[in-house]
């Protein structure tokens, strides 16, 4: 049986940091209580035809109210790192102006439900929902709303950083971007590349912003943010299916980490992105872009193999998907690569500026099976075990990752795909809000806690 994990956490040595995961609009549920404004999420939510299985989030895993048994539920797993979101929303209900005392008031109840337990906090400032009312004036692809965040973040550090000192500034740019502003899929559904290339721009300068607010005003603050990435692999070693990956990788992958690093946009692999550098000419953005960034989050779940493809819009480049390559897969069509892991980590250490990474997020959603009221989930058990073997191998061969977060705590409202995607170490019944500890919760329990 896969239940005892073939590594043990002192591989790891005592100051890696072991996390699990959760964000405000896929957990808390709340979506109108206590003065909470409307975020993009909310709206996007409301139209027909967005959400796969025509849920909402509402309630979701109704976290708002149930924080305290969740996080007890990670602490008995054994983790030492609780990362949640904050909901921009909650706490200025129009993004900016007025502040809402009982949505600060309840992210103070997180932080010491935390503390109690002798979880450290990692704050999200930025996962994904935007307060509606910015969106209403043009949203990421408005300056307006780089200001609009830094103010945000500076109430965020002054009302929590005594307590916090551990700070992520956003949560997958690639991601909201790419799928918000240019495929339309996820919230605010625009699309096309009128509306993504000015979100890009406006996210790398809200993300240096809001790492110096952070800096400035968190005395000891540990700040990062977050990257979605994936290894690319070309599906032939033709020439054009290399330049192909050359261009997958610079918009998958280092279209928003590099400027961060000073190196501005990867326009060399990706001439498409000279049209940003043209666009904000007039504005001498360049030395903003860059920041200093204690660590650097990755966040990856599979590799993409591509190839070239003229008659694809854009980027001239096909995914093969991981179904027609006889892989294994998750629910979502995702292929398990430990070795894609392996790599993309190997990449991400190799930037010169980049001094710390962390594993801020990594999970599988799978068909889990409800049985005698246990789910023997074996196949996330292995897809962890590879995952985190992998980790292992790219630590013991000397790059600086410092941490594993787990994604995630609880079944949650997997965006477009509502909830039929499960990704927790804990199932929850989204009717009765009951919750049950997977065989994959019991496996964490025993590699940090070793029972
Ligand atoms: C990335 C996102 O940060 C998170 O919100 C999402 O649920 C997981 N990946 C799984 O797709």
């Amino acid at each position: 049986m896969a239940y005892t994990p073939p590594f043990t956490r002192e591989d790891f040595g005592d100051d890696f940091l072991w996390g699990i995961t959760i964000s405000a609009f896929q957990n808390e549920g709340a979506a109108e209580h206590d003065g909470k404004g409307a975020s993009i999420w909310d709206v996007f939510t409301s139209r027909k035809g967005k959400i796969k299985d025509k849920s909402h989030a509402r309630v979701a895993c109704d976290f708002y109210n149930r924080y305290t048994q969740d996080i007890l539920l990670a602490k008995l797993m054994g983790f030492t790192v609780f990362r949640f979101s904050i909901s921009w929303a909650r706490i200025m209900p129009t993004g900016t102006g007025a502040v809402n005392p009982a949505g600060l008031a309840y992210y103070h109840r997180i932080i010491d439900a935390c503390l109690e337990l002798g979880l450290e906090p990692f704050i999200t400032l930025y996962h994904w929902d935007l307060p509606q009312s910015l969106e209403a004036k043009g949203g990421w692809c408005h300056r307006g709303t780089v200001f609009a965040f830094a103010e945000y973040v500076s109430v965020c550090a002054r009302e929590y950083g005594n307590k916090v000192k551990n700070w992520i500034v956003l949560n997958e740019p690639f991601g909201f971007t790419a799928l918000g502003y240019m495929l339309g899929v996820h919230a605010p559904g625009k699309f096309g590349l009128s509306y993504f290339l000015p979100a890009v721009h406006h996210v790398v300068l809200a993300q240096a912003e809001g790492g110096r607010v952070i800096r400035e005003e968190v005395s000891g603050a540990n700040v990062g943010t977050t990257f979605s990435c994936s290894q690319i692999i070309p599906y032939t070693r033709n020439e054009q299916d290399m330049r192909a990956a050359r261009r997958a990788d610079a918009l998958f992958n280092r279209m928003f980490i590099e400027p961060s690093l000073g190196m501005g946009y990867p326009v060399d692999d990706f001439p498409l992105l000279k049209r940003i550098e043209r666009r904000y000419a007039l504005w001498r953005d360049w030395d903003k872009l860059p920041f200093n960034f204690d660590f650097i989050g990755v966040q990856n779940y599979f590799p993409l193999v591509v190839r070239h493809n003229a008659f694809m819009p854009v980027l001239k480049v096909t995914e093969v998907k991981a179904k027609y390559r006889n892989v294994p897969m998750t629910s979502l069509g995702w292929e398990i690569s430990g070795e894609g892991m392996y790599h993309i980590i190997r990449q991400f250490a190799a930037y010169p500026g980049v001094k710390k990474l962390i594993v801020t997020e990594s999970g599988a959603a799978f068909n889990d099976m409800l049985e005698n009221g246990q789910i023997n989930d074996t196949d996330r058990i292995s897809y962890f075990q590879e995952y985190i073997g992998a980790v292992l191998k790219a630590k013991k061969e000397g790059v600086p990752v410092d941490g594993y977060f787990a994604w995630t705590l609880t079944d949650n409202f997997e965006w477009a795909e509502g909830y039929r995607a499960r990704f927790g170490l804990v199932h929850v019944n989204f009717e009765t809000q009951q919750r049950i500890i997977k065989a994959s919760g019991y496996w964490f329990r025993k590699l940090l806690n070793g029972i």
